[in-house]
């Protein structure tokens, strides 16, 4: 019989048959069968690509085909296939097709063609050899891949992105499932001295120095349950034995913690918790060494004040008593004389005023036998003769006593806030509250002056105000400083009896 020349379906179906056992046509088959219960042409709604090559030149080509080309059929039929082959890839397709021809199982090969837009397309082909028109012919089955390429690329390029993040954290990171240490970063030499791939399977005990630190670290896990990430600080063992501290971040990866996969990152703070001791307790120290000068100066200032009352008090009244003798004895008609042992005498009880000034300024003995009230009423008052600025002063209830050390606290932060508004505040007005309730005793200043700035409170060489607030710290008491531009400034100061044990 001579050679009959198909026709297009036939030589479909043909094609169809013949490479039902290349890999990937099943698939077809499939839609061909969809294709024949819907009525319509197969070769329209074959998802495979199916052409034949014979002399190095397109004979038949599919729709599919032509659809992933971008070309018609008449500008591929005659025409050499490897034009359409990406340049870089024409060799490795050329040795697949030989080593395609030759052996028994063809294997796929993955190469980029090039569309008529210019596109690059990813292809999978397999080939084999056919008999077309009687005659020796390739025949290729294809699929475009592109999109599995793309997401292949994708993944390739995020696992790269991933690994140099997990590089690029200066902890330590561990990937675990279910306790065991899936994956780690570098970080993980450094922290605890173990290699990456040393602790791989290991179980995560392994970092802990205790059980009780180990199950610590299980409770992160329940908080998992229901967050995504959870952090706590906990005592582990680096691989040489020496123990550290480290600051720990947990999440969980998915969704949900079903499948027991969390990452926890690990930064050693031991070098942090030992200076932020070591900060804290030189703080403590200055504290105390403040409060300890503060306690002896107060101790010196009663002690002067004590002998310049005893010592000079008792001998300038010495000399007022003579003095006035003497006046008593002068001869009638020393009239010079007696004005001036007048104004001696006058000059004697001046020095005893100004020695009891200077007295209660040391040591405001009011303070012992009057009480807190008392002391601030007489200071006010001084202050006001003294600065001339108008002074109002409440004082809740009228008459109430505090101990000792608390008077002695708040008289002082009271003197220096009116040294204060004296030296700095322009002030023409100051309101003193004073106040104490079953909680607490409060002072409230206030002046009109030119308020206190920010930068004011934290004056290198001053030291009024850290005085003020180291005392108040010291009794458990709280200060606050405010002050607006040209709207004055106040000092509020509260002390809680329950904190400090100071109640009467
Ligand atoms: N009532 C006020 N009005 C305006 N500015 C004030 C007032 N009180 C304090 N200041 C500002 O706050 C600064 C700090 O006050 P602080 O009492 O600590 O130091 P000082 O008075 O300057 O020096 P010292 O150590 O002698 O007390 C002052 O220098 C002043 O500029
Ligand atoms: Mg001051």
């Amino acid at each position: 019989m001579g050679m009959k020349t198909k026709t297009k379906d036939q030589l479909i179906r043909e094609l169809d048959e013949a490479s039902r056992t290349i890999r990937g046509y099943e698939e077809a088959e499939r839609y061909r069968r969809r294709d024949e219960r819907d009525g319509s042409a197969p070769e329209r709604k074959l998802r495979g690509g199916l052409y034949i090559v014979q002399d190095g030149k397109f004979r038949h080509i599919n729709h599919y085909v032509l659809k992933i080309s971008g070309y018609s059929r008449e500008e591929l039929i005659g025409r050499d296939p490897m034009n359409f082959v990406h340049p870089d890839d024409r060799r490795m397709v050329m040795e697949n097709t030989k080593k395609h021809l030759r052996g028994d199982h063809p294997v796929s090969c993955v190469f980029r063609f090039v569309a008529k837009d210019g596109a690059i397309r990813w292809i999978d082909e397999i080939v084999r050899k056919t008999k077309y028109e009687g005659k020796t012919a390739i025949l290729g089955n294809v699929a475009e891949v592109t999109e599995r390429v793309a997401s292949r690329e994708k993944q390739e390029e995020l696992e790269t992105i991933e690994a140099s993040i997990l590089a690029a954290i200066p902890h330590a990171v561990i990937g675990l499932r279910d306790r065991r240490i899936t994956f780690t970063n570098n970080g993980v030499k450094t922290v605890f001295g173990w290699d990456e791939d040393e602790l791989i399977g290991k179980s995560i005990r392994i970092l802990y120095r205790t059980d009780t630190d180990y199950e610590k670290m299980a409770g992160l896990y329940s908080k998992l349950k229901r967050r995504r990430t959870a952090g706590d600080e906990v005592s582990c063992r680096r691989k040489d034995g020496t123990d550290i501290e480290c600051r720990v971040n947990a999440s969980r990866i998915g969704d949900s913690l079903e499948d027991k996969q969390i990452v926890i990152t690990y930064e050693d703070v031991t070098e942090q918790e030992r200076a932020k001791e070591e900060l804290e307790y030189s703080r403590q120290q200055l504290r105390d060494l403040s409060v300890h000068l503060q306690s002896l100066r107060e101790r010196e200032s009663a002690r002067i004040a004590r002998e310049l009352h005893d010592e000079l008090g008792q001998l300038l009244t010495a000399l007022n008593m003579d003095l006035v003798m003497l006046e008593r004895k002068i001869p009638p008609g020393q009239i010079d004389l007696v004005k001036r042992a007048e104004s001696s005498i006058k000059l004697v009880g001046m020095t005893m005023n100004g020695l009891k000034r200077i007295c209660m300024d040391l040591r405001p003995g009011m303070l012992d036998h009057l009480g807190l009230p008392a002391a601030i009423r007489w200071q006010t008052e001084e202050f006001q003769k003294r600065s001339g600025i108008q002074s109002r002063l409440s004082i809740k209830p009228e008459e109430f006593s505090v101990s000792s050390d608390l008077s002695t606290t708040l008289f002082r932060i009271f003197q220096e806030t009116l040294t204060n508004i004296m030296r700095h505040s322009e002030a023409t007005e100051v309101v003193v509250h004073l106040k104490k309730t079953r909680e607490k005793v409060e002072l409230v200043v206030s002046d009109n002056g030119k308020g206190i700035s920010p930068e004011d409170r934290h004056k290198i060489n001053s030291f009024g105000l850290i005085g003020m607030r180291e005392r108040v710290y010291y009794c458990g008491g709280t200060v606050s400083i405010s002050g607006r531009p040209g709207r004055g400034t106040t000092v509020k100061v509260d002390i809680p009896f329950q904190k400090s044990g100071d109640r009467k």
